[in-house]
């Protein structure tokens, strides 16, 4: 009887003890984030509500974060990427960077989504996709009376002399994706000619994924190469931006989250990762005003989202094009035979 009944106090006194417990008991989270600030805010912020766990995030392109996986590779400070294309995800993987993670959300994801986690084995998973594109201030075209962009061939007519932006692939996965995806459709050193002629048409090539496509909201540029669903955000922002896809076809991003090897919050890391793969955490994209297609089948797909059906779409080779050796290969060409050239 007397144990019975110091049992049933240790028992009060651990569920007193549990209710009692503040939110920052449940540990932290570092969350290394590749999407735009307003997406990365909400799920640091959501998640912490959710789970009682403290997020502490940092925002990075793609190209950045895993250049600072790499040189944190013997100290590791982030627990969790979130976000960014695909590419860079596979090559963490491969230079083991990353963790294997089997989540139990898996079977409710988009067969593109299972394939990033199964070509990575196992080291990481889709979280969203979008297509490449082009983005066009409509005022500065009328202006200039200047016909809008609709081919890839388009970017390198006299009348965009100056006027388009494009990112720089060492730190952005946008950048990449778009050197992958012209090497797919025309061949190697045909892309890398169609990029030098490019290049007497472009006026910067910026950090981040996502400038050029802010740069032409606000009317700094006529054209950029972009994901198309970053124009649906500026244009809802009500700037006068239009977007399409080229009509030679394009590629697209499978944008993709991994668990840090070595990540200090290992379990907090696992439990992100499986939330960030519900559909109450994906819905969170479009209250984000960001409207890439989220990987959980469950997850409405937001109205205001570009349509891959509506899109001529090449069958980019994610794996071959995610290789560390290939990804490296292909931007230190770019550095060495476009970027160096001399500001036209
Ligand atoms: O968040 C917008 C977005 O276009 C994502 O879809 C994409 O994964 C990311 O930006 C890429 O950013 P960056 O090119 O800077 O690596």
């Amino acid at each position: 009887m007397k144990t019975a009944t110091a049992g049933i106090a240790f028992l009060l006194a651990l569920g007193a003890t549990a209710f009692a417990t503040p939110a920052s008991a449940q540990g932290v989270l570092n969350v290394y984030c590749s999407v735009q600030v307003e997406w990365c805010t909400l799920i640091a912020n959501e998640f912490q509500k959710a789970t009682g766990v403290k997020v502490s995030m940092t925002q990075k392109g793609s190209g950045e974060t895993i250049a600072q996986l790499k040189a944190e590779a013997q100290n590791p400070k982030g627990d969790v990427w979130f976000g960014g294309t695909g590419d860079p995800h596979l090559q963490a993987a491969e230079e083991n960077l990353t963790e294997v993670y089997k989540s139990p959300k898996m079977s409710e994801l988009h067969p593109w989504a299972v394939k990033q986690n199964t070509d990575s084995g196992g080291k990481t998973v889709g979280i969203y996709a979008g297509a490449l594109g082009f983005g066009f201030n409509t005022e500065l075209l009328a202006k200039k009376n200047v016909k809008a962009p609709a081919c890839w061939a388009d970017l390198l007519k006299p009348e965009f002399k100056g006027e388009i932006q494009m990112a720089n692939p060492n730190s952005s996965g946008t950048a990449y994706v778009a050197i992958a995806t012209l090497v797919q459709l025309m061949g190697e050193d045909k892309a890398f000619d169609y990029l030098k002629k490019m290049h007497a048409n472009i006026n910067a090539y910026t950090r981040s994924g996502t400038a050029p496509m802010k740069a032409v909201a606000r009317g700094e540029t006529m054209v950029s190469i972009s994901f198309v669903h970053d124009g649906v955000t500026e244009a809802l922002a009500g700037f006068p931006v239009k977007t399409a896809t080229p009509c030679e076809g394009t590629g697209y991003e499978i944008g993709s989250t991994s668990i840090i090897k070595g990540a200090r919050n290992m379990a907090n890391a696992k439990k992100f990762y499986d939330w960030a793969l519900t559909p109450e955490a994906q819905k969170l994209e479009a209250q984000a005003k960001q409207f890439q297609v989220p990987s959980n089948q469950a997850t409405p797909l937001p109205p205001e989202a570009p349509k891959f059906a509506d899109m001529k779409l090449i069958d980019y080779d994610q794996a071959k094009y995610g290789k560390s050796a290939e990804r490296k290969r292909l931007i230190a060409r770019w550095d060495s035979e476009v970027g160096a050239l001399p500001k036209p």
